[in-house]
């Protein structure tokens, strides 16, 4: 049945307006406004990632060829406008980024890591809509690949988002998820699921009320250069960390003083925590104590702008670490040959009698003294000041960014025990 669309235009876009997210707007304002300052359009942009790229580049002699740009910047590859990412500036924007065609025409996939994917070069958007309105615009059909609802879906996530190299995992969302009690496929919930909020508008102008799919795709960076949608980006990123990781703070008497147990259980990642550029994340526990309105005892209280080591002593840090043959921690991808993480990993089963059942973690700290008060939180840095700095050095990273790498508190996990309140466990 082909019904017209108040508002919409009938002119077909022909396939070159189609790779061209501008092209979207008149009938699908709302997603191009939020996946206008998301990560995925600004992939190809991003500083850090350019950087990165132009010293790996230089560091293997061009060996590294396309394999950044591959998930970076998909369509360009595929249109022959960029062969190693160093020329990404002059991409025209229409292909830069991880563009709507990027995942619409996602025709198969191939692998589940390192871009995996094949696409059709046709006029067909697919989507998770089964009986699509039909449109002057370009022809729809119904992938599985792109209905959240079917845990398949994350097929499409997993092949960009998985990254492997020399025999290791570099990023893992995937292998993470599809080991987890979310991969379940009776009780679980797709990548999509997730980072696809759903409400009830428009698919496009015009048409019915549908489910349709917050396209922010927030997590936890943010674009460091001028850029649309900041804000809506930090709202997403605070709505999402706000519960993930789910802290306990206990204090106990002990000879000479106390001891501070903080257990941390990440309940709503649907992989680790962090997850994704691991070794650039740097999530990590503050705690301090006070005794006569005087702070004794402090841990993971980082000044802004200081370096958050992944072995600062006696502090909570999650993060990976790459290391060289001889187990020294090296700070580039082609120079590992082995990783170290230290993350909070997801349920990997429903079974309490299954001895992977409790996968929470726990640490304490002798406290000498009898504080009066106790206080915890957890936060995440985007990149690492030291993974930034080596990129001010080495690739010409402007210095001016280094202050603009995003701090955030993970607001469910504040909390603060009180002697007064006569309970060893903090409200
Ligand atoms: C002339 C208007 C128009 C333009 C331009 C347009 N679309 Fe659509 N699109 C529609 C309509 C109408 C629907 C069906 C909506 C419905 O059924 O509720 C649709 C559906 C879709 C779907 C869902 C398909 C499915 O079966 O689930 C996707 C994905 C899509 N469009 C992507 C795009 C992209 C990407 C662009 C830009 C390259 C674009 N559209 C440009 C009007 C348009
Ligand atoms: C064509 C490759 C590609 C596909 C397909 C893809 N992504 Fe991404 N995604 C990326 C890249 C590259 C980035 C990081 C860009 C950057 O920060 O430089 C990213 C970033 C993200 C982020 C933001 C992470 C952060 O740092 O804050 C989320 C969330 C995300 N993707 C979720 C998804 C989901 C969910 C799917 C499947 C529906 C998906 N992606 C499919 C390539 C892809
Ligand atoms: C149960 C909900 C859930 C599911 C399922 C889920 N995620 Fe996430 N994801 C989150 C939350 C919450 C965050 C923010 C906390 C964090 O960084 O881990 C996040 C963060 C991320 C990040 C940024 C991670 C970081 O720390 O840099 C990426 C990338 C990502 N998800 C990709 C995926 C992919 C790919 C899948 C599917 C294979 C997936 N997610 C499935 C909830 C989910
Ligand atoms: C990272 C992958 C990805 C990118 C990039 C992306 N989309 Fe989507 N989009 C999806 C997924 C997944 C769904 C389906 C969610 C579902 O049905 O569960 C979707 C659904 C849609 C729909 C159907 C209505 C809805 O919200 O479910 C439209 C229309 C659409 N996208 C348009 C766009 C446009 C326009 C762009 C570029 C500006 C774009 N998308 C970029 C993954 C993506
Ligand atoms: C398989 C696809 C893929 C490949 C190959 C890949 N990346 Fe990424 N990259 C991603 C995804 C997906 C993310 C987002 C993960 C997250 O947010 O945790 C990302 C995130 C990043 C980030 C973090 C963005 C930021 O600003 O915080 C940097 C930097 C980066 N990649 C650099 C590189 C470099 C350099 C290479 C090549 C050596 C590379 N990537 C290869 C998919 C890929």
């Amino acid at each position: 049945m082909v019904t017209a669309v108040a508002g919409c235009g009938r002119d077909a876009l022909d396939r070159e307006a189609l790779v061209d997210p501008a092209a979207c707007e008149g009938c699908h304002a709302d997603h191009v406004r939020e996946w206008s300052g998301s990560m995925h359009a600004y992939a190809s942009d991003d500083p850090v990632f350019q950087a990165m790229n132009r010293l790996g580049q230089r560091a293997t002699s061009g060996a590294l060829g396309d394999f950044c740009v591959r998930c970076h910047a998909p369509v360009a590859v595929a249109a022959g406008l960029t062969t190693n990412g160093l020329d990404l500036d002059d991409v025209p924007r229409s292909m830069r980024g991880v563009t709507c065609i990027a995942c619409h025409q996602v025709a198969t996939v191939t692998a589940l890591h390192n871009g995996g994917l094949t696409w059709s070069d046709d006029d067909v958007m697919l989507g998770g809509l089964d009986e699509p309105q039909a449109t002057g615009g370009h022809r729809s059909a119904y992938s599985p690949l792109l209905d959240s609802s079917v845990m398949g879906s994350s097929d499409l996530c997993g092949a960009c988002h998985d990254v492997r190299a020399g025999g290791l995992a570099i990023e893992a969302p995937y292998a993470e998820w599809a080991a987890s009690v979310f991969a379940d496929p009776v009780s679980g919930v797709s990548c999509g699921g997730c980072h696809l909020a759903g409400r009830d508008d428009v698919a496009a102008r015009g048409g019915p009320t549908r489910r349709v799919h917050d396209h922010r795709m927030a997590a936890v960076d943010v674009a460091l250069t001028p850029w649309p949608e900041i804000l809506s980006q930090r709202d997403a990123i605070d709505r999402d960390l706000a519960g993930v990781v789910s802290a306990r703070l206990c204090v106990y008497p002990t000879g000479g003083g106390v001891r501070v147990e903080v257990m941390l259980d990440n309940i709503l990642a649907g992989h680790a925590f962090p997850s994704g550029v691991t070794h650039a994340r740097r999530a990590w526990v503050t705690l301090t104590a006070e005794e006569g309105g005087v702070i004794t005892f402090e841990r993971g209280r980082f000044g802004p702008g200081e370096v958050i080591a992944a072995t600062t002593a006696d502090t909570w840090v999650m993060t990976s670490r790459f290391l060289d043959d001889g187990g020294d921690e090296v700070t580039q991808v082609w120079d590992a040959r082995a990783i170290e993480s230290s993350l909070l990993m997801p349920a990997v089963t429903r079974d309490p009698d299954d001895p992977r059942y409790y996968h929470a973690q726990t640490r304490s700290w002798f406290v000498a003294g009898q504080p009066e008060r106790v206080a915890m939180s957890v936060q995440l840095e985007a990149v690492g000041l030291d993974v930034i700095d080596a990129l001010i050095v080495d690739a010409e990273l402007d210095p001016a960014l280094r202050q603009r790498i995003p701090r955030h508190l993970l607001r469910g996990t504040r909390h603060e025990w009180r002697r007064d309140r006569d309970d060893s466990c903090a409200p």
